[in-house]
């Protein structure tokens, strides 16, 4: 067994630590460690000295041959991984939020090729550059390997091919460089990253995450405890901002959503009529496949054809064409709003301090979005807060700076040998859920989808908080 022990937290401040250590699996190790972020809480709620809770964390470094002290939170650096759908991503990240790098190979022209994402195909594409792109990220940082205090990698929800190849990676290097490993979930990465640019960001505050893949609305009650507010019941909608591209015949190479933005601004916005969805739903659940249908029959009345590219359309095709994208928009949009505003007063009866809504994910980086949704918060005397485009989207910032705040509780792994064994079982969860369905508002109109499904998040972190 390799001589390494994770201690919690307040043990390590004393200083006891000792000469041979043991690996603790990180379910057990966690249950520890979260109780040391209790005590934690507690000391810093009489401390007035002291107003976060992390900075009274003290952590020590995780050398082999010997277990030096570890640097105070800002002094972390995090390498982030990404691999969870098309793009493959790598970030290194201080513990005071510094962004050292940020490296994206996107997967645009696959996408632009295959009008979607094939999983085969992207695991081969992220198989070809994973390494290249964590090189990049490190030099581009200006470090090595050995510079770094810990590697967080997705561990889900995404296509499991994919994601193995960045937990592989993960893994590898956590191996070289006897660094810790914390496992992130994408959807919780969406959501924190807002704590790294916006620092008054404080729990409770709500969450409306929106991409290709998602479409969650929660309440974040505190790191790894969420309330699910509503989910879509079938497609997402950037899924939607997606086909209405391919079938508006549009360059996809920067995807779907961008390219219908951008056309839609040229389009009047009332002049198709498609209905809002799940009207007759009085709960906070999406459906995006029902306007998806509309907005292909609209395509097929108007003799658009897609294999004409937007660049050689007619000009009264090119405007039939931005009246779609306007009006789609504007109805994709609408479905949001609504949901938003019910949701904002569920969550003010269960939080009623909430002050955010933060508004992340790959479609948060559409300016209409924005506007729209700001005028929501602004009824409520919330802030809206969305990250730059850069991190709304897939990117390794928000996985490194996700694995900074867990680190700084606790809930990382020890690091892994340095190979892993050929018939390694990885820990993938290709569905995941964040929180627990919010009781009082749970829907009539399910998911299709009956796949298996990992326990979330938030019930796994509540388990080991209950076992102390
Ligand atoms: O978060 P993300 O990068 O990946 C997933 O986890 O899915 O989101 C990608 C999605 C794509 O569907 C893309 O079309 C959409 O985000 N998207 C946009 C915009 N930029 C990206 N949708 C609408 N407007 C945009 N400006
Ligand atoms: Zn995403």
């Amino acid at each position: 067994m390799t001589s390494l022990l994770t201690l919690p937290s307040t043990f390590s401040r004393l200083n006891l630590v000792p000469k041979s250590l043991i690996i603790i699996p990180f379910a057990f190790k966690s249950l520890n460690l979260l109780k040391s972020h209790k005590q934690q809480r507690a000391r810093s709620l009489n401390s007035p000295r002291l107003s976060s809770l992390n900075s009274l964390t003290t952590h020590f470094s995780t050398s082999r041959s010997s277990v030096s002290p570890k640097p105070f939170h800002d002094d972390l650096v995090v390498l982030g991984i990404e691999t969870s759908c098309d793009d493959t991503a790598a970030a290194v990240v201080r513990g005071n939020g510094e962004i050292l790098s940020q490296v994206v190979s996107s997967q645009a022209d696959l996408l632009a090729r295959y009008g979607g994402v094939a999983p085969k195909m992207a695991e081969e594409a992220h198989s070809q550059v994973i390494d290249q792109v964590v090189q990049e990220a490190l030099d581009k940082a200006g470090l090595t390997g050995r510079d770094l205090s810990a590697v967080a990698v997705t561990i889900g929800p995404g296509l499991s091919l994919c994601l193995r190849v960045g937990v592989q990676k993960a893994r590898r290097v956590a191996g070289s460089f006897n660094l810790p490993i914390i496992s992130v979930h994408h959807m919780e990465a969406h959501a924190l990253v807002a704590r790294l640019i916006e620092k008054e960001l404080q729990f409770p505050f709500m969450a409306l995450l929106i991409s290709g893949g998602h479409n969650l609305l929660v309440l974040a009650h505190d790191l790894g405890q969420y309330t699910q507010l509503g989910t879509t019941i079938d497609d997402a909608i950037g899924e939607a901002f997606d086909k209405t591209a391919k079938w508006l015949g549009l360059d996809m190479r920067k995807s779907g959503g961008p390219a219908v933005e951008q056309l839609a601004r040229e389009g009047d916005a009332e002049s198709v009529r498609f209905s809002t969805p799940m009207k007759q739903h009085k709960d906070c659940n999406f459906s995006y496949a029902g306007l998806k249908t509309q907005v292909r029959l609209a395509i097929a009345s108007r003799n658009i054809d897609a294999k004409v590219p937007i660049s050689c359309a007619s000009r009264q095709d090119r405007s039939s064409r931005a009246d779609i994208a306007a009006s789609f928009q504007r109805v994709a949009v609408l479905h949001l709003e609504e949901r938003c505003e019910r949701a904002i007063k569920w969550a003010l009866k269960i939080e009623p301090s909430i002050k955010h809504l933060v508004v992340s994910g790959g479609v948060a980086s559409n300016q209409y979005v924005r506007a729209r949704l700001d005028q929501i918060v602004k009824k409520y005397s919330l802030q809206l807060v969305c990250p730059p485009p850069k991190l709304c989207t897939d990117n390794g910032v928000m996985i490194a700076w996700t694995g900074i705040e867990n680190f700084r509780v606790g809930r990382y792994d020890p690091p892994p040998p340095a190979n892993d064994p050929e018939d390694f079982m990885y820990d993938l969860r290709p569905r995941w859920p964040l929180g627990e369905e919010y009781a009082a508002g749970r829907s009539e109109a399910r998911s299709l989808r009956r796949a298996r499904v990992h326990p979330s998040l938030t019930s796994l972190v509540q388990a080991s908080l209950q076992q102390q």
